[in-house]
């Protein structure tokens, strides 16, 4: 029987491990309904992700189906998916969607969505909202019942670990609303705040004595994570699978109000508390589909390893894989829609994109880009981890700038997108929408060698004005990557060697310097 998957951390480094060895999850996360239909998975799932390459998808298990009538569970779909992805070769990360899927109760089955006694939250016009209160005990037990029955199948039957991680719940937290104005909330707010959190802030007296503006919020954090740390462990009890949760993260382009992004969810600034009250939890990453992108991602590498169990699927997803790989210790990259995206021209491409309802030209197939992203970073994993632990790994990714500039003792490595920087007071031109944003890393090997790896751009590897040597470019080639390893390609010497330019195919070239 294979070791159960786990996270270990060392050297400030956490790395998930599969069959004892460490795994980087390179895939995507299926369309909501894919995984309700296992004829439709065969037919319009496999196919395209066969293609793809991927290691590991997500997929959701919907606790509707999983448990139609109470205390009688079916895990034929369960079974069913994780028996074709064995077939595929792959690895599945399973999505719990039980009580809560993007803040609602959609996906509860009809016995608890027709029993009063699971009430639903409130908002503050009084009306129900369609999501269970996580005030409700008798739903989260029951809910903390079905994850437990499911964890219980994994155990007794993944004996080959094609589940590797599960994600509990799906971007919980209050949409639309400050906070659950139930009768029960309401009973709890008005009372002072519970011993965890008066002890975690060092405050006392009420929720808005205690908190002011951050009170709803921070109520819900503290409502939710009791609720779903609760949920989480009693599954991690039964079958210690790490755990993670996605969270819609702040500054989406909405305000930052509790309400506006859904309140009490585990975004960064109440991690805190998700911490203290669940515990089982190992994990939160960001669904990110705004484009503010670099940001949004490092501020939850600076939480724990990097999950990204949504983005935006599209042609920048390459980019975006190859900048994280090298950017983060990352754990697990997987675009949305994943399903969708090796269509030879993507609809949800183009409404990504673009906002626009027709291509006005072909396009690159976003998911041809991405399987060549996937292949590159997948055999030069190694040597990126071994340059971040060295510092020398510089990931560079396109947002509305000119460029970036890294400098390393002699040298200074210039990267810019749609060439070159032009003088003060000049903006960055607008990005071609049919060419991926440029992204991707540079690893330093050795004193004067480097590796390239990355699309869209244009890079200057330059010595430094205050160096002591003189540095002139001994080889500059390209790399191919063959079922036998990386093969040297055109020599770039005469017109290629002066500028290093990407195109929109991810890419590997190598570079030397000699000194004098
Ligand atoms: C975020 C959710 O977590 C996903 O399940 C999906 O609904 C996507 N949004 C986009 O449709």
């Amino acid at each position: 029987m294979n070791q159960i998957p786990y996270l270990k951390t060392e050297n400030n480094r956490t790395t998930l491990m599969v069959d004892g060895a460490p795994f980087l999850i390179l895939g995507g996360e299926l369309h909501n309904s894919s995984g309700s239909d296992l004829s439709y998975m065969e037919e319009h799932v496999w196919p395209g992700l066969r293609r793809l390459g991927g290691n590991c998808y997500l997929t959701p298990v919907y606790w509707e189906c999983l448990e139609p009538e109470q205390g009688e569970y079916c895990f034929d779909l369960v079974d069913g998916v994780i028996a074709q992805a064995r077939r595929e070769g792959v690895r599945l990360v399973l999505l719990w969607f039980g009580l809560w899927k993007n803040g609602g109760s959609s996906y509860a089955p009809a016995w608890v969505k027709q029993n009063r006694e699971y009430f639903y939250m409130q908002g503050q016009d009084g009306l129900c909202i369609e999501s269970v209160s996580p005030l409700c005990t008798g739903a989260v037990e029951a809910d903390a019942a079905a994850f437990s029955a499911l964890m219980t199948h994994l155990r007794d039957t993944d004996t080959e670990r094609t589940v590797i991680m599960v994600q509990v719940e799906n971007e919980v937290g209050v949409w639309g609303h400050p906070r659950d104005y139930s009768p029960a909330a309401e009973a709890v707010f008005r009372d002072r705040i519970p011993g965890e959190m008066a002890e975690l802030y060092g405050v006392s007296g009420t929720w808005e004595e205690a908190f002011g503006l951050n009170a709803c919020e921070y109520f819900m954090a503290w409502a939710l994570s009791t609720a779903v740390g609760r949920i989480a462990a009693r599954g991690k009890a039964c079958y210690p699978l790490p755990q993670f949760m996605n969270c819609v993260p702040s500054g989406m382009g909405v305000s930052q109000l509790a309400g506006s992004c859904p309140s009490g969810g585990p975004v960064a600034r109440v991690n805190k508390i998700w911490r203290a009250m669940a515990p089982a939890i190992d994990l939160y990453g960001p669904d990110i589909y705004a484009s503010n992108f670099r940001e949004i991602s490092s501020e939850f590498a600076a939480l724990n390893a990097l999950v990204i169990p949504e983005l935006g699927g599209g042609i920048d997803t390459a980019s975006k894989a190859m900048f994280s790989a090298a950017a983060y210790n990352l754990v697990c990259f997987s675009p949305f829609g994943i399903d969708g995206m090796m269509e030879p021209i993507s609809a949800h491409d183009l409404v990504a994109q673009m906002g626009m309802a027709m291509p006005p030209r072909p396009m690159v197939p976003a998911g041809e880009l991405l399987a060549e992203a996937y292949r590159l970073i997948r055999a030069l994993w190694p040597q990126i981890c071994t340059a971040q632990q060295q510092e020398n790994a510089f990931a560079f990714l396109q947002q509305s700038d000119f460029g970036h500039e890294f400098v390393l003792d002699d040298y200074i490595i210039d990267i810019s997108y749609g060439g070159g920087r032009p003088g003060p007071g000049a903006v960055p031109q607008p990005r071609r929408e049919d060419t991926p944003m440029g992204g991707g890393f540079i690893l330093r090997l050795g004193r004067d060698h480097f590796l390239l790896c990355g699309c869209s751009c244009f890079v200057k590897i330059k010595p430094r004005y205050a160096s002591r040597d003189q540095l002139f470019v001994l080889d500059k080639r390209e790399l191919h990557l063959t079922e036998c390893g990386f093969v040297p390609g055109r020599i770039l010497n005469g017109d290629e060697r002066n500028h290093l330019a990407l195109g929109p195919a991810p890419a590997v070239q190598e570079l030397k310097f000699y000194r004098r």
